[in-house]
């Protein structure tokens, strides 16, 4: 999981210094870490949903490069960022949702 910081910072050197070879790299890498197993953390839609923006926003950024479009390079960055913080956002939240204690343990404690 570290690994994606780290090729998400490379991708900002990349991206201000116009290193197209630098961008493609960089977003091929995150594109490809969505294949990984690992990446699965939850099965629910909200995630796949978040998976599949971040998918596209790396495609549309390792095309950006290819074509060496620096508007739609920026935009794909700054797409791929956001994913990055609403994903995590959404994970936080699904957390805390399951360490909620459910209703039916409220009843039993206020029922004593
Ligand atoms: C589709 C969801 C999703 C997207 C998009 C996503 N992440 Fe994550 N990320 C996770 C999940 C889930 C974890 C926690 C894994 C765990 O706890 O098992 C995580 C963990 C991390 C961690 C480790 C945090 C820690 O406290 O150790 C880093 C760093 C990270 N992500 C960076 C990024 C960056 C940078 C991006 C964007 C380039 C990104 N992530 C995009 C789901 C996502």
């Amino acid at each position: 999981m570290r690994e994606k910081l780290r090729h998400a910072q490379a991708l900002l050197q990349s991206v201000v210094t116009s290193d197209w070879a630098g961008i493609e790299e960089h977003a091929r890498q995150l594109h490809a870490a969505t294949a990984d197993p690992a990446w699965v953390v939850l099965q629910t839609p909200a995630y796949t949903r978040h998976t599949e923006s971040f998918q596209r926003s790396t495609a549309e950024l390792i095309e950006a490069a290819k074509a060496h479009d620096m508007e739609s390079a920026s935009l794909s960055y700054v797409s791929i960022t956001l994913s990055c913080v609403q994903c995590h956002r959404q994970v936080a939240r699904s957390r805390i949702a399951q360490k909620a204690p459910s209703a039916g343990a409220l009843s039993s404690l206020t029922a004593r």
